[in-house]
């Protein structure tokens, strides 16, 4: 039998932490709701830790009574703001007083008064987030629905409670949640509420870029975030919170030769990629692969449209990109270059012959993150031609497949050099200096070429023959490497 929609809300809120909310509440002689976001995933079916109590009276005396029971942990109270953050068990609990807001649209400051459940349901974002709960005696596990939220929930529509140049203005990130709602929950935004993000857009300079890139980030992780970045585009809030991918717009014409559209290439690659991998950086990466085609475009009478290097421009575009957009600089940030740098290797080697000594390469470049560059190439494909689709894919087929069979044979993925640094200064008796640095060179691309084996005998005989080159005198009983069999690599 179906559960209907009572069902679902009486056994959700048979969990002990609503009831203990309710007899505080009760003790203290406030109204208290649940409200926000969880209603919403309730009401869709989808799993949410985070629940948001709204009371109708002092939200830091009710906290303060929470935080007598064992089971409420990390009690966090903000008196000035009269709220609170609380933990019980995995649910992340927030508790806030009703309010009323005035905004003097002079100030960022909203002047907050309490207010009644009304007032407090209107100066909410969006409709299906202004559904409430009541966990009242009178009334417990009634929903209250002021502005069609439930409507709205089933229809799919985003649409904001009150005129959204009031709801905006008051909030100029709820232009990015809106879309970012509408990536993640595969819903439409009203066409008032959305015609009221483009008058509104200019207003989201007020907002600081680490909010904006969260939302961002929500869109990136969305099952289809190309709904996300359509909308941010048609907003015109792509060109101010990230004009860089604003910038791959656009399809020019030469000689009757098109190049395709590198904002909509992107995007759909973005959305291939979803489905195989949840690793926000992996889909950074993405976003990020053709970033520097715009830069780099050229056109040839002869090949036509190239964008020779953009993978090197754009691997140099990624720390700007990431401290304007204040993402992490540090390895997260690293693994995006790596990715964007390398993004056509396996496209050349698909292509071409696929040699020995240029899977080795690769493989010794990607190291470990191999898998997800693959992953990347093959997400990159975007012909409508069935044809090509299947024979690229049937080439990343065969490169994967040399890749694992070099991998086992030659141990370069994660190489570390049979010879060191230390081992070429000792056996020449010399200081730190360049032709340690040549020779290791010298031993490194010959391994990767295929010239000598991936062992530390084969490697100190070159270092010993590059370094006599060099004139350099090894020092006596230097000829063989201490442990003559042993093969260093990964096992
Ligand atoms: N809210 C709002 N305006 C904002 C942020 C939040 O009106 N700029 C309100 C909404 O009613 C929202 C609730 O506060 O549902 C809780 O906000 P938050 O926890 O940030 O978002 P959720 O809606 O819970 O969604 P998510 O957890 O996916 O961010």
């Amino acid at each position: 039998m179906m559960e209907t929609l009572s069902d679902q809300i009486t056994r959700c809120l048979s969990h002990p932490v609503f009831q203990k909310v309710a007899r505080e509440a009760a003790a203290i002689g406030s109204n208290v709701y649940v409200v926000g976001g969880f209603v919403r995933d309730l009401l869709l079916g989808r799993d949410s830790k985070d629940i948001d109590f709204m009371v109708v009276g002092s939200g830091v005396e009710l906290a303060e009574r929470l935080s007598k029971y064992r089971n409420f942990s990390n009690v966090q109270i903000f008196k000035t703001f009269g709220t609170a953050m609380l933990r019980y068990g995995e649910l992340n609990v927030e508790i806030v007083g009703a309010r009323r807001e005035s905004y003097d649209p002079q100030s960022r400051k909203p002047a907050v008064e309490s207010g009644t459940l009304e007032d407090d349901l209107r100066r909410r974002d969006f409709t299906i987030n202004a559904l409430c709960i009541s966990l009242n005696e009178q009334d417990f596990g009634q929903l209250t629905d002021r502005f069609g939220g439930l409507k709205d929930l089933a229809d799919g529509v985003i649409r904001t409670p009150l005129d959204p140049d009031i709801t905006f203005s008051d909030d100029p990130l709820r232009m990015m949640r809106a879309i970012r709602f509408a990536s993640q929950l595969q819903f439409k935004i009203d066409p008032v509420t959305l015609a009221a993000i483009q008058r509104n857009r200019e207003r989201i300079h007020i907002i600081s870029m680490e909010r904006i890139t969260e939302e961002l980030n929500k869109i990136i992780l969305s099952s289809q975030p190309s709904v996300g970045f359509r909308l941010l585009d048609q907003t015109r809030l792509l060109e101010i919170v990230f004009p860089e991918l604003h910038a791959l717009k656009g399809i020019e014409e030469r000689n009757g030769i098109r190049h395709k559209d590198n904002f909509l290439h992107t995007i759909k690659v973005l959305d291939n990629i979803s489905p195989n991998t949840d690793n926000l950086w992996l889909r950074w990466a993405t976003l990020l692969h053709d970033i520097a085609k715009p830069q780099t475009k050229r056109f040839d009478p002869e090949n036509g449209w190239t964008f020779h290097g953009h993978n090197f421009i754009g691997t140099k575009m990624v720390p700007q990109i990431f401290r304007r957009l204040k993402l992490p600089l540090n390895e997260k940030m690293k693994y995006v270059q790596k990715i964007v740098n390398l993004h056509m290797r396996p496209v050349v080697l698909a292509e071409d012959t696929v040699t020995d000594s240029a899977v080795r390469r690769l493989l010794f470049e990607a190291g470990d993150d191999i898998e997800d560059l693959m992953t990347l190439c093959e997400a990159d494909i975007t012909s409508g031609i069935r044809e090509k689709v299947v024979r690229y894919l049937q080439n990343f087929a065969l490169v994967r497949e040399k890749l694992k069979e070099i991998e086992e044979k030659d141990r370069v993925r994660n190489w570390q050099p049979p010879v060191s640094g230390e081992d070429i200064m000792a056996v020449f008796n010399i200081p730190p200096s360049r032709p340690v640095g040549t020779i290791k060179s010298v031993i490194k691309d010959s391994i990767l070429d295929g010239v000598i084996q991936n062992n530390r005998e084969e490697a100190w005989q070159l270092m010993l023959k590059t370094g006599q080159e060099l004139g350099l005198v090894p020092q006596p009983g230097t000829e063989v490497p201490f442990n003559r069999n042993e093969n260093i690599g990964k096992d």
